[in-house]
């Protein structure tokens, strides 16, 4: 299954088209790692070039459609679809892919994923190129399984980290993220 893991400003502003997250909220930082750890991640081209030599334990899929993209890393994997990285997660027995953007990449893997893991980051921000995370609200399709309130520290805002879960449309699998509690 897919799991979708994002942290959202206000009006569900996750970056910029031209590149970076215009916050740092160490908090969110180490619920991302804690998540993500030695796991399987897909990310766009464009954010992987943004967390180049981030990943560690951790196994990314880069999804783009240029034919002779080629990773820095020879255990990081290429893939052109959301359908061949699913794929490509079975053939080595993975479970879960965990999705971690960027905006592109969750618009078009909205629609497959069964867990969404937000932080709502009590910030607005005020760019002119900002990229948002779908609007999945309006759908209706989603519950809210799990929610956790994190108090401003450090002079940075307030943020609640939220999981939705696809509401059941026959014995769709639960993601290993949607476990409570979160991690201090
Ligand atoms: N707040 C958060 O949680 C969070 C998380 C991650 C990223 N971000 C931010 O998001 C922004 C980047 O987002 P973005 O939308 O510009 O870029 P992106 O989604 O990271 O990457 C876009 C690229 O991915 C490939 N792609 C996307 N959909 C595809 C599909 N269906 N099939 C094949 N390839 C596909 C394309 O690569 P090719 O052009 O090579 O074909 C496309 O140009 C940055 O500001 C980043 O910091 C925020």
């Amino acid at each position: 299954m897919l799991t979708l893991i994002a942290a959202l400003a206000e009006d569900r502003v996750i970056g910029s088209a031209s590149g970076g997250i215009p916050w740092d909220l160490p908090r969110d930082r180490a619920h991302f790692r804690a998540r993500t750890e030695g796991r399987w991640l897909l990310v766009g081209r464009r954010t992987y070039a943004e967390m180049e030599g981030w990943f560690g334990d951790r196994t990314p899929i880069i999804l783009t459609k240029q034919p002779d993209f080629r990773p820095r890393h020879p255990a990081h994997r290429v893939v052109a679809s959301p359908a061949a990285a699913l794929d490509l997660a079975r053939a080595n027995g993975v479970g879960e892919l965990i999705v971690c953007g960027g905006a592109e990449v969750y618009a078009a893997t909205l629609p497959l994923a069964g867990c969404l893991v937000l932080t709502r980051i009590g910030l607005h921000v005020d760019i002119p190129d900002p990229v948002r995370f779908p609007d999945f609200e309006s759908s209706g399709e989603w519950r809210l399984s799990h929610t956790e309130t994190w108090p401003a520290a450090d002079g940075g805002p307030a943020a609640r980290c939220e999981i939705h879960a696809r509401k059941p449309q026959g014995g769709m699998a639960k993601s290993s993220l949607a476990r409570g509690p979160l991690p201090g």
